[in-house]
C-alpha cells in the first residue's frame, strides 16, 4: 500500500477524549491532535496531551500536538433568557455598556469598546459565523443601531465580525498570555495563534512562547480579511510563521464564501515558496458531525485541498463533538489517498526559475530534483536536528517518501504535520562516522520500505551534532552495495 502523504489534524473534544475512541483514532490516520483553548479546562487538555502521547508510543506512531489559541474573537454578552430569534426588518442594538448578562429582544452588551468607533453606517455585522446578518442605520457614543437583513437565533457569546475585517482587537489576550505558559508545560509541537493582523502579532507570540520556554512553532490563522488583502500583508504573516492555517470559519465571514475557494489556493501556494507549513481547516466534513458518511461535496472539498498540496487537512467540531470521530478520520484518510493518485500531486514546477537562498535549501531541493527524475528511487533519507531539511523538501511535489532521520522526541512529533514525511528515530552522534549512511539504509530495509537494488537518496551536514541548518551532501545510494 503507498503510504497516505497529506497529514489529518484533527480537533480533540468530549467525543474524543476516552483512550478507546482516541486509540481509534491514532489507529485510522491521525497525524495531529489540536487541542482548543476556546473550549475545555487546562487540566482537560493535560489529560487528552498525555493521553495521545502515550497511546501513540505504544503503537509505534508519531503524532504531533498542536494548542490553538483562543485569540480575541470579539463576542456578543448574555441574554436574560440565553437567546432570542430575530426577524428580518427587527431593530437591534449593540451596546458597549448594556449590562452583559441582561441582552433581550432589542438590545446586548459586547465587550469590545471600541466597536463604535470601528463600525459605520452602512457597515454589514456577521453575528455566528454569518447567519445572522444585520446593517448598522445608526451609532451613538456606545451603542450601534442595526436592521436585521438576515435573521435567525442568537444566544449567549456568539461571534460577531465585519464584513470586510477591520474589528481590529489586539492579538493576545490575557487568557492567551496564560495558554502559551500552558502549552509550554505540555511541551506541545505547535502553537496556532488566532486572528493575527501582521508580523507584529507573531512577533510578539513568538516573544512569549520563548519567555515561556516552549519551542512549538508558531502556525498563523490566516482568518481577517486584512491578512489576504494583498500580497505583501499576506507574505509578510507567512514570513513571521512557522505555518499557516487557512481558518475558513471567519475568513469566509470576513471575505465572503465566493472568494474562499480562490483565496485558499493563494495562501498554500505562498506558504509553500516561503519553505512553510499549510494546514487547512473548518467544515472540511461537517455533516459528519451527525452522519457515518461524508457527502459529495466534502469528499470533493478535501480532494481540492490535496490537489492544492496542503500539509494537512483539519476536523474540528466533526471529531470534537461528533457522532462520528473514528469514521470521519477513515473518511479524510481515503480521501486523501484517493486525491493523491492524481498527476498532478507528483509533478512539480516547484519555484523552477528562482534563487535559492540557503546552501541546505540548495541540497535538499536538489535531493527532490534527482528522486523526481531518477527512477528506481524509492526513499529520501534526511539526517535532521530540527526538521528543516525534509520541510524544505516536502515543498516540492513528488511520490517519493521522505524519511526524517533524528535523534529528538520534538522532531519526530513536529514531522507528523509536514506532507509526504514520516520519521524514523536514529542517532547519527552514536554510529561511527563511515557507518552512518549503511546503518540509516538498513533502518528502511528492515522496515521492508527498500528492496535491494533500489536506489535511496540521503542527505546529511558534515557535523553529526546539533548542526541545524549544515545540511550540503546529497549521496545517490543502492541498497546492498553499501
Ligand atoms: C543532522 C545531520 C547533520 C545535519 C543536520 C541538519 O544532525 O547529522 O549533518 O547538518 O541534521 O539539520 P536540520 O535541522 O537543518 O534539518
Ligand atoms: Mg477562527
Amino acid at each position: 500500500m503507498i503510504p497516505r502523504r497529506t497529514k489529518i489534524v484533527a480537533t480533540l473534544g468530549p467525543a474524543s477524549s476516552s483512550p478507546e475512541v482516541l486509540e481509534k483514532m491514532i489507529v485510522a490516520g491521525l497525524d495531529v491532535a489540536r487541542l482548543n483553548f476556546s473550549h475545555g479546562s487546562p487540566d482537560e487538555h493535560r489529560a487528552r496531551a498525555e493521553l495521545v502521547r502515550e497511546i501513540a508510543a505504544r503503537h509505534g506512531r508519531f503524532v504531533a500536538l498542536l494548542g490553538d489559541l483562543q485569540g480575541p474573537k470579539i463576542r456578543i454578552a448574555k441574554f436574560t433568557d440565553k437567546r432570542i430569534e430575530l426577524k428580518e426588518g427587527d431593530q437591534f442594538r449593540f451596546s458597549v455598556t448594556h449590562p452583559r448578562d441582561a441582552g433581550n429582544q432589542e438590545v446586548v452588551g459586547i465587550d469590545y469598546p471600541d466597536l463604535v468607533k470601528d463600525c459605520g453606517i452602512g457597515d454589514e455585522l456577521l453575528l455566528d459565523d454569518g447567519r445572522v446578518v444585520m446593517r448598522v442605520d445608526n451609532a451613538t457614543a456606545d451603542e450601534l443601531h442595526c436592521t436585521v437583513l438576515i435573521g435567525g437565533p442568537l444566544s449567549d457569546n456568539k461571534g460577531i465580525n465585519r464584513r470586510g475585517g477591520g474589528l481590529t482587537a489586539p492579538a493576545l489576550t490575557n487568557k492567551d498570555k496564560a495558554d502559551i505558559k500552558l502549552a509550554a508545560d505540555l511541551h506541545l509541537d505547535y502553537l496556532a495563534v488566532s486572528f493575527p493582523r501582521d508580523a507584529a502579532d507573531m512577533d510578539l507570540a513568538r516573544r512569549l512562547r520563548d519567555e515561556a520556554g516552549s519551542d512549538a512553532w508558531l502556525i498563523a490563522k490566516i482568518e481577517r480579511a486584512e491578512a489576504v488583502a494583498d500580497d505583501e500583508a499576506l507574505d509578510g504573516l507567512i514570513r513571521a510563521s512557522d505555518g499557516v492555517m487557512v481558518a475558513r470559519g471567519d475568513l469566509g465571514v470576513e471575505v465572503g464564501d465566493a472568494e474562499l475557494v480562490g483565496i485558499q489556493k493563494k495562501i498554500i501556494l505562498h506558504a509553500r515558496r516561503h519553505n512553510k507549513v499549510v494546514i487547512t481547516a473548518t467544515q472540511m466534513m461537517e455533516s459528519m458531525i451527525h452522519s457515518p458518511m461524508p457527502t459529495r461535496a466534502e469528499v470533493s472539498d478535501v480532494a481540492n485541498a490535496v490537489l492544492d498540496y496542503t500539509d494537512a487537512v483539519m476536523l474540528s467540531a466533526e471529531s470534537a463533538a461528533g457522532e462520528y470521530p473514528i469514521e470521519a478520520i477513515k473518511a479524510m484518510a481515503r480521501v486523501c489517498c484517493g486525491a493523491e493518485k492524481h498527476p498532478t500531486s507528483t509533478k512539480s514546477g516547484h519555484r523552477l526559475g528562482q534563487q535559492f537562498e540557503r546552501c541546505d535549501e540548495s541540497a535538499a531541493l536538489a535531493a527532490m530534483y534527482t528522486a523526481n527524475h531518477f527512477p528506481g528511487v524509492k526513499a529520501i533519507i534526511a539526517l535532521t536536528e530540527s526538521g528543516y531539511t525534509p520541510l524544505i523538501m516536502s515543498r516540492i511535489r513528488s511520490s517519493v517518501p521522505i524519511f526524517a532521520f533524528s535523534p529528538h522526541r520534538e522532531t519526530q512529533a513536529r514531522v507528523a504535520l509536514f506532507r509526504g514525511v514520516q520519521t524514523i528515530p536514529f542517532d547519527p552522534a552514536a554510529l561511527p562516522a563511515e557507518k552512518v549512511s549503511q546503518m540509516a539504509v538498513e533502518e528502511l530495509l528492515k522496515r521492508n520500505i527498500v528492496q535491494p537494488g533500489d536506489w535511496v537518496i540521503l542527505t546529511k551536514g558534515d557535523s553529526y551534532h546539533d548542526s541545524t541548518g549544515g545540511t550540503n551532501t546529497m549521496k545517490i545510494l543502492r541498497v546492498g552495495d553499501q
